[in-house]
């Protein structure tokens, strides 16, 4: 028995931090990637290597990763774009990545400064030296439901894109709604449309809350059958090539959420709100999480 029905993918530490304004010592980092393995996440995306001209908020990511405690059964991914972030991540011991790639053509020029096309290509020397590594690849799929430059992106787009990662060698495709517009209709074709091609145990949802409906999708896929959820502590995040886009569905309002289908998540949900409201203090900024600001403890 792994002891969970659900397993959530914090990408707080990385998704959130990437996009605070205001520099955020390391320290904070690595404390807060401890918090959160210590309240019973298994999979914690740590940071990203990244080019630091892009990203500045993740330069640090070395640092970071060489903080952290390794742990049997913990994983701590991080986003790689190319060869170079690759040999700076193994460089620092780092044995799962994630690459990212998008539906919309607009939106992967503006993040990656790449074609779709481009990026893919790109991607293959990567997987190639992670399957010699024994290095697991995770594989995102960005601007599934709504991309900020093009608007509409046809599903066929987003299946397309998943597939080749998939094929490439992404034992997981994580679907992002990156500027978070998607509501529950859509997830569940998205996802629909999908899973006809990709095994449901290869999926995960990454909901952005742009528009109040990431809890909404999170269910309606959860519905479809959908084990593995991306979720932001404190709804941290945001995405510096998506102006305006709001951060993840927030990781407290998802394990409430599923704890209350009956669903397990092996997540502590007080030891969770406390990071939380210790992350967003330590910020400065206000709890993104409705049960993480109203949270009083178990009755
Ligand atoms: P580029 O400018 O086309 O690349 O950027 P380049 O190869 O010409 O490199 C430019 C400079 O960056 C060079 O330095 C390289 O050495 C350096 P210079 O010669 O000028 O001194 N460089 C690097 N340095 C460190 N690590 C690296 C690296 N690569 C190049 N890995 C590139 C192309 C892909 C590098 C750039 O566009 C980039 O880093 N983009 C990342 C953007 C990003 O991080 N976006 C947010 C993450 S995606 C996301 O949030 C969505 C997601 O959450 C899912 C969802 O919500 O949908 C995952
Ligand atoms: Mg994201």
């Amino acid at each position: 028995m792994s002891g969970y029905d659900v397993r959530l993918v914090e990408v707080g530490p990385r998704d959130g931090l990437q996009n605070e304004a205001t520099a955020v010592p390391t320290a904070v980092k690595i404390e807060l990637i401890q918090r959160l393995v210590a309240a019973g996440h298994r999979t914690v995306e740590a940071t990203s290597f990244v080019s630091p001209k892009w990203v500045p908020q993740m330069a640090d990511a070395a640092e970071v990763y060489r903080g952290l405690a390794r742990q049997h059964g913990i994983a701590y991914p991080v986003l790689v774009p190319n060869l170079q972030g690759y040999e700076r991540a193994r460089a620092v011991g780092v044995t799962e990545i994630a690459m990212f790639a998008a539906a919309s053509e607009a939106f992967s020029q503006r993040n990656i400064n790449a074609s779709i096309e481009e990026s893919l290509q790109r991607f293959q020397p990567v997987l190639e030296r992670a399957r010699a590594d024994g290095v697991r690849v995770r594989g995102y799929v960005s601007t599934v439901l709504g991309c900020p430059y093009q608007g509409e992106v046809p599903l066929a787009d987003v299946v397309r894109v998943a597939q080749r990662l998939y094929e490439l060698g992404c034992y997981e495709i994580s679907l992002g709604d990156t500027i978070g517009v998607g509501t529950a209709g859509r997830a569940r074709a998205m996802l629909r449309a999908v899973a006809a091609e990709i095994p449901m145990d290869a999926l995960a949802v990454h909901f952005h809350d742009t528009y109040g409906q990431a809890l909404a999708n999170t269910l309606a896929c959860v519905e479809l059958g959908v084990r593995v959820v991306d979720a932001s502590v404190a709804g941290l995040g945001g995405c510096p090539y998506a102006a305006g886009a709001s951060g993840n569905v927030a990781s407290e309002d998802v394990v409430y959420l599923l704890h209350g289908l009956g669903l397990r998540t092996g997540i502590d949900l007080a030891a969770l709100v406390d990071t939380g409201r210790w992350i967003s203090e330590r910020l400065q900024r206000s709890n993104g999480s409705k049960v993480g600001r109203a949270f009083k403890g178990p009755a």
